[in-house]
């Protein structure tokens, strides 16, 4: 038994926030922005928008292009979720009409998705689940300090959402073997320092800027490549694949710079990468989503995805694109 993908919907904010409007209000340049990052705009939330709302827009969608039907679960990969208790997933089921699913969040940041597939894969794989919903969705523009420039250019909101449903291997639309990993030694180097039982909610929390992310840009940038690669190829030998088998590259959207480098040392020349940062930023656990759904990949390609993300974690795959409904 795998995973085999049978749909796909995405759900970005309509309002566009551009480099120009960030040099506004920030010591920046499009130009600084564009040439360390590929960044152009990203999609922000409005106020009262919360992340459940682009998660169940993702996810009604992306059963729209399975068909519809039943689901037994629904995983939600989220960094930014409405609130700390309950979970964001059971309101989302909720909202999308699938009571009474089994409904959890999962935090693995920026690898959140990828994540969240290799947990809906292993479900499918071993117990009585058929069909499982999938979603990645942020506002990490709730947890980005608009004051503090090393950061409030690099991210955006948006969700997406697949539909996976148990299949055979070599069927289109199935999984490759998943690889994942982690290294909590370098948890500080993407974190939000308080607001978790280490550093409850305080005057002096509120005061200090401890609700907003932090992040070590060199370290991140560092590791986000050496792991992408090394993941990527476990990911490629667990399937009996060689980068050159490979059409499409889909990696997380953090960097233009970073998907150049991980793309290059696997040999994978830079058509075959996909690239949607330069309008999204980086939409953490949303960005591989968006990012399949931008690329208009051909029936029968073969796609590797790839992602890293705060903790440090990371996670490869590979996939054969089936053909899907467009919703
Ligand atoms: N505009 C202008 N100048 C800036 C800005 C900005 N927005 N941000 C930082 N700078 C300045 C710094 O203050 C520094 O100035 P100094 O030399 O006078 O001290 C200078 O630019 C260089 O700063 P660095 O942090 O060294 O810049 P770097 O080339 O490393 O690029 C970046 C920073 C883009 C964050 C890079 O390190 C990176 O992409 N890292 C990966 C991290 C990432 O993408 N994180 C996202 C979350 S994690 C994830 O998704 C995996």
């Amino acid at each position: 038994m795998t995973a085999v993908l049978e749909g796909l919907g995405v759900a970005v904010p309509q309002r566009v926030v551009t480099n120009l409007d960030l040099e506004r209000v920030l010591d920046t340049s499009d130009e600084w922005i564009r040439t360390r990052t590929g960044i152009g705009e990203r999609r922000v939330a409005d106020p009262g928008v919360a992340t459940a709302d682009l998660a169940v827009e993702a996810g009604a969608r992306a059963l729209k292009s399975a068909g519809g039907g039943p689901v037994d679960m629904v995983v939600v990969a989220t960094t930014s979720p409405d609130r700390v208790v309950p979970a964001t997933a059971p309101e989302v089921a909720s909202r999308i009409g699938l009571e009474p699913v089994a409904a959890f969040d999962l935090n693995a940041v920026c690898s959140g998705f990828v994540y969240a597939l290799a947990v809906a894969a292993g479900m499918l794989d071993g117990h009585a689940t058929q069909r499982v919903l999938v979603i990645g969705a942020e506002t990490l523009s709730r947890i980005t300090d608009p004051a503090d420039r090393s950061t409030a250019v690099l991210f955006g909101d948006g969700g997406g959402a697949a539909v996976l449903r148990r299949g055979e291997p070599g069927e289109s639309g199935a999984f490759g073997p998943f690889d994942l990993g982690s290294d909590g030694s370098m948890a500080d180097s993407l974190a939000m320092p308080a607001g978790g039982s280490r550093r409850p909610a305080s005057t002096s929390t509120l005061t200090g800027r401890e609700h907003y992310m932090r992040l070590d840009g060199k370290a991140v940038y560092r590791h986000a490549i050496a792991r992408m690669v090394a993941s990527s190829r476990a990911a490629l030998d667990a399937a009996r694949l060689s980068a050159g088998d490979i059409d499409r590259f889909v990696g997380h959207q953090a960097n233009l710079r970073i998907l150049d480098a991980v793309a290059d040392r696997l040999g994978i020349a830079p058509q075959r990468r996909v690239v949607n940062v330069d309008r999204y930023g980086n939409t953490s656990a949303a960005s591989i989503p968006l990012a399949l759904a931008d690329a208009q990949l051909a029936p029968g390609q073969r796609v590797l995805l790839t992602a890293f993300g705060g903790g440090f974690t990371w996670g490869a795959t590979t996939l054969t694109w089936p053909r899907l409904a467009t919703v």
